[in-house]
């Protein structure tokens, strides 16, 4: 499989196949970093990680996964640079494009990560946009891989805001991968239609099914439910209107029992407990979640290898 020169912007970009292969990269890769092996596949390139919003895992994983392959990461906040600004997006992205090898962007508007790949000429990471948060989702699947052995025929029900960047991008990847995806949340909280609608048909193609809901009945058979902040980076202001529409919602002891299933709980993470988990649910999945947590380094490693690397 060759991915060469190949931005990373959403799973929509990308085959059912590409992304098997993804995880499958991943998981050697993962194997190898255990037995103290790291490869040299990004030696001589220098990778710029832009980020508008604040983060720990991402920053982190992209990071560390740079310095093991032999590259150089520079950090770039939206206060240290002059993006869409001073300066348009598409001459930051001209100029980052002619002194670095690639580029990682956090931040609000997916036009931004889009217009960063169009201008700068090097492979361009979707570090998380209000849309979308692909490489999270590879993080997710490698976890989910490793606690059933699978992902065809698993049944995945994200609990909470279902229209956020979590929820879309797990909407694409389960219907791409044959995961039967339910978004449970109240109707003001409900994707986008068009994006439904492109999902459905990736999933008539995986044979997988897409369900949106408000009834907690769809928690049944769950055999991984997924939860995230009822207010993600942006919408703090919103945190009162929120609480009342998700309360309902809660990932605790109660809605845990309705999947009658042994469930696994998966969160992109940061959590706020209380909120959308009990303290009690979380620390009872602590192991998977946090699991799921450096799965976003050894993922991330694979997307940086495949589009960048000499292998
Ligand atoms: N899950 C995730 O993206 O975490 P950070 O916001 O800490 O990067
Ligand atoms: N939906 C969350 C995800 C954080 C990783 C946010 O955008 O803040």
């Amino acid at each position: 499989m060759n991915l060469k020169g190949r931005s990373f912007l959403t799973l929509k970009d990308y085959t059912p196949a590409e992304i098997e292969y993804l995880l499958d990269l991943a998981a050697d890769l993962k194997r190898k970093k255990k037995r103290g092996i790291c490869g040299n596949s990004l030696k001589g390139k220098n990778i710029a990680l832009i980020f508008e919003k604040p983060s720990t895992r991402t920053r982190c994983a992209f990071t560390v996964a740079c310095i093991d392959e032999g590259g150089h990461p520079e950090y770039l906040s939206k206060d240290d640079i002059q993006l869409g600004h001073k300066e348009s997006v598409e001459d930051t992205a001209r100029v980052l494009g002619r002194m670095f090898d690639g580029i990682e962007f956090r931040g609000f508007k997916q036009e931004t990560v889009e217009k960063l790949a169009k201008y700068s000429g090097v492979p361009v990471w979707n570090g998380l946009t209000d849309s979308y948060h692909p490489t999270q989702i590879l993080a997710d699947f490698l976890t989910i891989r490793e606690q059933f052995g699978k992902l065809k025929g698993l049944k995945l029900v994200f609990v909470g805001d279902g229209r956020n960047n979590i929820a879309n991008s797990l909407m694409i990847g389960c219907s791409k991968m044959g995961i039967d995806y339910t978004i449970l949340a109240p109707t003001a909280l409900w994707p986008d239609k068009e994006l439904q609608k492109q999902c459905q048909e990736y999933a008539k193609a995986s044979g997988s099914s897409i369900s949106i809901t408000d009834s907690i009945d769809a928690i049944s058979g769950a055999d991984v439910l997924y939860t995230d902040v009822w207010c993600s980076m942006g919408e703090e202001d919103l945190a009162a209107e929120r609480i009342k529409l998700l309360r309902p919602y809660q990932v605790n002891e109660s809605l845990l029992a309705r999947t009658g299933k042994d469930s696994i709980l998966l969160h992109c993470l940061p959590a706020v407990k209380g909120n959308e988990v009990t303290e009690e649910v979380f620390e009872r999945f602590a192991d998977v979640i946090f699991d799921e947590a450096e799965n976003r380094m050894h993922t991330i490693k694979a997307v940086m290898v495949a589009t960048l690397g000499d292998i």
